[in-house]
């Protein structure tokens, strides 16, 4: 266990920590905005990660204390009375709800989060919450639930009134079951996920934008909830149940139906062709194809799915003309977060903190280089 948590636990829980578990964040390679619509992602974990320790109250009472060493706030509830307050206890007490609702038997506890995912990074931070305390809950009250119990729960976590963002099980199946190095290829259609070792000649560079990214946030209609509906009409105009249903075969369907539902179900279904193509390409250890499926990917994030940002554009055409960069795309829900470049292996630092600085000296905004950490 980690000492220097392990002391915070004890000062403000006046109690040992019995358990120490860990949930990583996760960064996707492709497949954006596929999830929800029954389709194929590819992440994989990055270094950065959740700590959680936790303990039974002494007392065995109903009262659940949480102390967060980021925010430096210790606040408590009582099971049973969840409600939602607008702020981060409003993940812990949407899972405590429904592990409740499910009929789990848990009691109180005395729990302290640290987190090294940064928020509004696009790297799953609040996945990587729900997972690291789903985790400590199971290991606690010896529940059993399987990993992608976890992920299935704190998707429903998240989906649910307290939080109330309707996110799909991405980030929390990559967040509970992908290890850094390898990348989880998962059919939504099935949740049947295979791990694709990512070649040792590469590595990952991911640099923060400086723009914050929410899946919860309300900007109008640039925002993960419009997508999702915009994704159902689409579904509805074409009669069909998923845009799962379709294929690059149908692009010509797809083209005629209004703007933006064509644009979105093309973004949708020519990322999935695209996903497979990567997985493909990762597997006969083809960087330059992976590099140019990365492009082709921001191109349709950014002109079909519209869920890009000028500065993010601007900081992947930057990677992109990195002489050790294969290829770079904006990661996770959009609308702001990091991007995720694939470079030559032993040269992602340099390059990246290249490819930060020209940004930061364009835009005047502070970006921060994740990986190589
Ligand atoms: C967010 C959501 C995921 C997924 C991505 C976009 O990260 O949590 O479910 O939809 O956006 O690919």
């Amino acid at each position: 266990m980690n000492q220097e948590l392990l002391t915070v636990f004890q000062s403000q829980f006046q109690q040992p920590a019995q358990l120490e578990v860990h949930a990583a964040g996760r960064v996707n390679l492709i497949g954006e905005h596929t999830d929800y619509n029954d389709g194929f992602v590819l992440p994989t974990a990055i270094a950065q990660r959740a700590t959680l320790q936790i303990s039974k109250r002494v007392n065995s009472d109903q009262t659940v204390r949480l102390y967060s060493v980021q925010m430096n706030q210790k606040l408590e509830y009582n099971l049973g009375t969840e409600t939602s307050t607008h702020g981060w206890l409003d993940y812990p007490q949407a899972v405590t709800q429904l592990l409740q609702f499910e009929g789990y038997e848990i009691a109180g506890f005395d729990a302290l989060i640290s987190s090294d995912v940064p928020l509004g990074s696009g790297l799953s931070s609040s996945a990587a919450f729900l997972v690291v305390l789903l985790r400590g809950i199971r290991g606690l009250f010896g529940l059993e639930i399987t990993d992608l119990e976890i992920a299935k729960l704190a998707q429903r976590a998240e989906n649910g009134a307290i939080v109330g963002a309707r996110v799909g099980l991405m980030d929390q199946m990559a967040c509970s079951l992908a290890h850094v190095g390898e990348a989880l290829f998962i059919d939504f259609k099935t949740t049947q996920f295979e791990r694709v070792p990512l070649p040792k000649t590469a590595e990952l560079v991911i640099i923060h934008s400086g723009i914050m990214h929410s899946n919860a946030h309300d900007d109008g209609n640039r925002n993960y909830k419009t997508r999702r509906h915009e994704c159902e009409k689409a579904c509805e105009l074409l009669g069909i149940k998923t845009l799962r249903d379709l294929e690059i075969g149908d692009l010509e369907r797809i083209n005629a139906l209004p703007s933006p539902y064509s644009n979105r179900a093309r973004h949708v279904v020519t990322e999935n062709a695209r996903v497979l193509k990567t997985v493909a390409a990762f597997k006969v250890g083809d960087l330059t194809r992976v590099g140019e499926l990365f492009a082709e990917s921001h191109a349709s994030m950014r002109d079909d799915y519209d869920m890009s940002e000028t500065e993010i554009d601007l900081l992947v055409e930057i990677a992109t003309s990195n002489s050790s960069i294969y290829g770079a795309r904006l990661t996770g829900g959009g609308f702001g977060g990091s991007i995720v470049a694939l470079a030559k292996i032993g040269e992602g630092r340099v390059a990246g903190e290249k490819i930060a600085l020209e940004y930061q000296h364009r835009t005047g905004i502070t970006p921060k280089l994740l990986t190589p950490a």
